[in-house]
């Protein structure tokens, strides 16, 4: 079983990335064969600025060794660090129907957000098809909102099979993550760095507790009753605490005279203590000059080795090797 997923480096992780990307896919370390890289060329659809690409993968890449990406255990690589995945997204975008690509909702969400409507986002849902099939992956762990691009990679592995005959290349399943859903932002809205609502992975601990004391909460006063449900703070401290925690806080929202302080407060120390030992180890990481660019470097020929007699596959299918 080989299991494969991208993260986007495309800015500071925050903790809805955690739960709803990275730790789902390091969980499955040790269930299969786990494929994970950074999907540097999909980040330039949307970063133009040299430095800050250089500076955003370092990170990503950094903060994912931190969060316990286990180099020995998952092949661990830079998408551009691996010519096929560009080599086989041309060979895609011969075989995908331009309405494929006019339905995809991400292209339209992005464009409506004001970002530029670049050929490359456009395209970016075969260069995502081209990263999983290079690969033979079997599963693909992504959130709900990849679940389109996912049934693209489905769609273009019928064409090209269609065209080039059956077994050119594996259609992937996907694996929705749905048990984590989507993390609130301090605002309540989906917490996205675009929003300027995030909770970062590894935030010092006063700019922590200042971003926890900014979450929204009504104006009941701290004598009073307060409702649990719907509550950001309750649903936050869910995603830290075991249900009987959340149980207790839930309780003593409803028996009044405690303030949103107290369980900001509260929230905020749990948030801090989850990820301590994950900042410890990212402090080892950054100590070490060359050590991610070694891992990197490992896993990239660890990918190639795994991507070559695909991509061999497919030439010959296509006609462009003997
Ligand atoms: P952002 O919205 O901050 O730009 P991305 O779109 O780069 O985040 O998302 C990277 C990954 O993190 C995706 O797999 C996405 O599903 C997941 N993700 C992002 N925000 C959330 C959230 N608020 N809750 C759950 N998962 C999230
Ligand atoms: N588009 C994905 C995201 O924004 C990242 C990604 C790129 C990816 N290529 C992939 C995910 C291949 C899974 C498989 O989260």
């Amino acid at each position: 079983m080989r299991i494969l997923t991208g993260i986007q480096p495309s800015g500071i992780l925050h903790i809805g990335n955690y739960f709803g990307a990275i730790k789902p896919a390091l969980d499955l370390q040790g269930e299969g064969e786990v494929f994970l890289f950074l999907a540097d060329l999909h980040a330039l659809t949307s970063l133009h600025d040299g430095p800050q690409v250089r500076e955003t993968i370092r990170s990503a890449a950094v903060d994912l060794l931190a969060c316990g990406l286990d180099p020995e255990r998952t092949t661990f690589w830079r998408q551009s660090q691996v010519s096929y995945h560009a080599e086989l997204m041309w060979i895609l975008s011969t075989v995908t129907p331009m309405g494929l690509m006019e339905r995809c909702v991400a292209y339209k969400d992005k464009v409506v957000r004001g970002i530029d409507a670049n050929v490359g986002l456009f395209t970016y849902p075969i260069l995502q098809a081209a990263d999983i099939m290079a690969y033979d992956a079997d599963a693909v762990p992504v959130g709900q909102d990849q679940k389109q691009h996912l049934e693209v990679t489905r769609d273009i592995a019928v064409k090209i099979n269609e065209a080039f005959g059956a077994g050119t290349l594996k259609a992937p399943e996907p694996r929705i993550s749905a048990a984590v859903g989507v993390v609130p932002g301090l605002d309540g809205a989906k917490m996205s760095k675009s929003y300027n609502n995030t909770i970062d992975l590894f935030m010092e601990e006063k700019a922590l507790r200042k971003r926890v004391m900014a979450i929204r909460t009504d104006s009941t006063p701290l004598e009073a009753p307060k409702d649990p449900d719907g509550s950001l703070v309750v649903d936050l401290y869910r995603l830290f605490a075991t249900p009987g925690e959340v149980e207790e806080m839930r309780a003593a929202f409803r028996a009044g005279g405690t303030g949103y302080g107290h369980f900001k407060q509260q929230l905020f120390e749990r948030i801090h203590a989850y990820f301590a030992p994950m900042r410890e180890r990212r402090a080892g990481i950054l100590a070490r000059p060359g050590y991610v660019d070694e891992v990197l470097e490992e896993g990239a020929r660890r990918a190639r080795a795994a991507a070559a007699p695909v991509m061999e596959r497919v030439r010959r299918a296509v006609g462009l090797a003997g």
